[in-house]
């Protein structure tokens, strides 16, 4: 089985509220589509539930959330996950939506309901979940972020890969100039400021990765604007991008 991350900064044009990149997507999928093994697929808010989390100043932490915060995340997810399925569809494809909800109890993983998700994905249908805002219990709730959902899948299900589709070309050692790491086997990466961006979303993305190569794991970060790579990664062939080797 192979986790796929859609990270909000590939599939959606973060620098403008609620904008997606349909032609990004589609090119995306058309090369899913070339994966002959069962998969899992999470995608990111991006500028949609990214977007609203930071305007309602809503964390990862549970707290007192603005209820209308919470119901306008969620609200913008569904949109976003209605253009990603629409795109599945389209490329003849049959996405399963899967909303977080249904394999979360507060900020707890129902382990049963994810390994039927698994089954779900051997059985012609590919499971499609995204980050979301999730209600945690006692007027609380907390931002669950898609590549928090990447750990939680791998830890339970063991993927044979994991990889997390970037805007960029994987890890850089050096920012400037965009020197890449092609493969991490210390799992005690140190993230410095001039390695990777510290304010942006990479830095959750390196640790999520690091903890998913610690399961003994394999994790791939790669460029969805070159997304034949990803097919590349999944046959075996070559790694254009940054792997985390898990052993
Ligand atoms: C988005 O999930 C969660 C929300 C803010 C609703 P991610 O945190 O995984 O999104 P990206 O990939 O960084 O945009």
């Amino acid at each position: 089985m192979i986790l796929i991350k859609l990270g909000g900064s590939i599939i959606t044009n973060k620098e403008k509220p609620l904008s997606p990149k349909p032609k990004v997507i589609d090119k995306i999928i058309k090369n899913i589509k070339k994966i002959h093994e069962p998969i899992i697929v999470v995608h990111g808010g991006g500028s949609f539930g990214h977007y609203w989390s930071v305007k309602f100043d809503m964390h990862t932490k549970p707290a007192s959330y603005s209820p209308r915060g919470v119901s306008i995340v969620k609200n913008s997810m569904i949109e976003l996950d209605k253009i990603i399925l629409d795109s599945f569809l389209k490329n003849k494809l049959n996405p399963y939506s899967i909303p977080p909800t249904d394999f979360m109890f507060g900020n707890k993983p129902i382990s049963k309901k994810i390994h039927e998700i698994e089954k779900i994905s051997k059985s012609n249908l590919i499971p499609i979940t995204f980050g979301d805002a999730l209600w945690y219990g006692n007027k609380k709730s907390f931002i669950l972020s898609g590549d928090k959902i990447m750990t939680i899948f791998a830890k339970i299900l063991k993927p044979r890969l994991s990889i997390f589709v970037l805007n960029e070309d994987g890890l850089y050692s050096d920012l400037k100039s965009k020197k890449l790491i092609q493969e991490v086997k210390n799992q005690k990466l140190s993230i410095t400021e001039n390695s990777m961006d510290v304010t942006g979303g990479m830095t959750r993305k390196v640790q999520e990765a690091t903890k998913i190569s610690g399961f003994g794991l394999d994790v791939f970060f790669v460029n969805g604007n070159k997304p034949e790579r990803i097919v590349t990664a999944v046959n075996g062939k070559k790694f254009e991008g940054t792997l985390f080797r898990g052993k």
